[in-house]
Formats: structure tokens, sequence, C-alpha cells
């Protein structure tokens, strides 16, 4: 059974961890030249980077929670039935992260029976913590944060409101995508990448974004960034529905007006 006392022990550890993972990924980031970098993909790329910071934080976790799971995308599922499970991102941005770009971030995310609700994701160059828990244990935060500043979704009526995330990887059919960025730039919206889909859904958590669309995501990219959304007061559709822990799925995230508009144009169906 999850108590609160569990889920607060959980939360404080994950912040902790988040900056601590930022700081060692951090330290390769300023070392670039020396970094080797693979190709996992079209536009996939990962380094030593990656899979250091992932090792380091799965240790991390199980030192400290031995019976919780952990699913990560370069260490593979571990996940072994537990009923709370730590799902992270080590460098979320990695093509950012690989071409001296900012915009990257670690994502860290505990899931407990099936429910998004701790996220915290580090973002070591802006020195931005976005943090907060959802779900039933969502007085644990009390509301989502940056640092230590409270953080809300923006609601607005429609696209002209503000500026939308929008991401797209190579998983997804380009047909999949450009005729939402038409009825977008039709209907007076603006669109934003940065590379990062944790980061950009945790813009929307802080109010900076209006929203966010992409057709194809992976758990760890943007579960935590769920649960901060969520606390924060925003809608996200039911991402691991379908078995979306494993096979990734569409992401949708808005203020709660916005959402059924955006859920419009994306020419598919969600909850
Ligand atoms: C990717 C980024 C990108 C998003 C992709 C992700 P990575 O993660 O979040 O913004 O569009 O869906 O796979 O490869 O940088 O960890
Ligand atoms: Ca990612
Ligand atoms: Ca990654």
């Amino acid at each position: 059974m999850t108590t609160t006392e569990s889920i607060r022990a959980r939360y404080t550890f994950s912040q902790n961890l988040a900056r601590e993972a930022g700081a060692l990924a951090h330290g390769y980031f300023a070392r670039l030249d020396q970094l080797v970098v693979e190709s996992k993909g079209v536009q996939d790329e990962v380094s030593i980077a990656d899979r250091e910071t992932e090792v380091f934080i799965r240790a991390r976790i199980a030192e400290a929670f031995p019976d919780d799971g952990i699913l990560g995308e370069e260490g593979g599922d571990d996940r072994n039935g537990k009923s709370v499970i730590w799902v992270i991102d080590p460098i979320d941005g990695t093509a950012c992260f690989v071409n001296a770009m900012y915009t990257w971030c670690v994502s860290i995310a505990v899931v407990v029976d099936g429910v998004p609700t701790i996220g915290a994701v580090y973002d070591p160059n802006a020195k931005e913590l976005f943090h907060g828990v959802a779900g039933v244990h969502a007085g644990v935060s009390a509301g989502a944060w940056v640092n230590d500043k409270p953080a809300r979704v923006k609601d607005v009526v429609d696209f002209k409101g503000g500026v939308l995330g929008a991401g797209f990887s190579h998983r997804s059919k380009p047909g999949e995508f450009t005729p939402f960025l038409h009825t977008l730039l039709e209907q007076g919206g603006m669109f934003y990448r940065n590379g990062s889909g944790a980061l950009m859904l945790c813009y929307v958590a802080a109010g900076r974004l209006i929203g966010y669309y992409e057709p194809h995501i992976n758990s760890w990219d943007c579960i935590a960034a769920v649960a901060i959304i969520q606390a924060a007061g925003g809608q996200c559709n039911d991402f691991l529905a379908n078995d979306g822990m494993i096979k990734g799925n569409a992401i949708l995230a808005a203020g709660k007006t916005l959402y059924p508009k955006l859920a419009a144009i994306t020419g598919r169906t969600f909850d």
C-alpha cells in the first residue's frame, strides 16, 4: 500500500535526484568535444552522457527504494510487476545536448498503481526544477512548482491566446502532423519546438506555452511532465492507456478550456 508518507519520501528524493543527475549530465555537456555520439535511428542519437546518467539514477533509486520497479530509456524495463514504478529519461533533448544547444533536461516520474503521480524535471542550464504530485496524493505538493515558485497552467479560449508546443519524431509519419500545423496556423495560432518534449510540457505547466501536442512520444519523455501539468491545473489525455508505458502514445495537454479545441484540430480522437 502506498501511504502519503511513502509518496512524500519519494517526492523529496526525486527532486534531489533530478538535480544531482542534471549536474552529472552537465559535466559531460561542458566537455562536448570529447563526447562520442552514436546513432540509434533517424534523428535519434545517444552518447555515454545518456547512459552514465541513467546508470547513476537507477543505482540511487535501487539503493533508496529497492522494492520499486524502474523503466528507463537507455537501461530498459525492470518493472517486474511492481505497483510503484520510476520512469526516467536521463537526458531528454539529446539532439540539442550533442549539438551544444541548451534545451535539454533530466526527467524523473513515479507512477503508482498505473497513475502518473510524481514528476521532477530538471533543466541544469536554466537551473529550473519543475515538480509536483498529481492524483490521489496531490496534497503532498499542494500544486506544481518551478523551483520554489508556484506553477499554473494558462487556460486560454483559443489559439490566439499564446504559443503552442508541437513535437514530432520520425516514429510518426509527416502526414499525421502537417495538417495539424496547417489548421493551427489558419486559426491564428503559433507553434514552438525546442527539441525536448519533457521541457516543453513543463512550460505548459508553468503557463509559458498554452498547450502541447505530439503524435507519438514515449512514456519516459512525458509522464513526469503529465503529473506536473495535472498538479498545475491542466488536462492531459490518458497517456498510459493501451500500454502507453511501453508502446508510447500521442500526447495532448492544455488548460481545460483549450483542451477540446486542441483535440479537435489533431484529426484524432482523445478522451
Ligand atoms: C525526444 C525529445 C523530442 C520528442 C521525441 C523524443 P530524446 O527525446 O523529447 O522533443 O519530439 O518524441 O523522443 O531522444 O531527446 O530523449
Ligand atoms: Ca526523451
Ligand atoms: Ca533521452
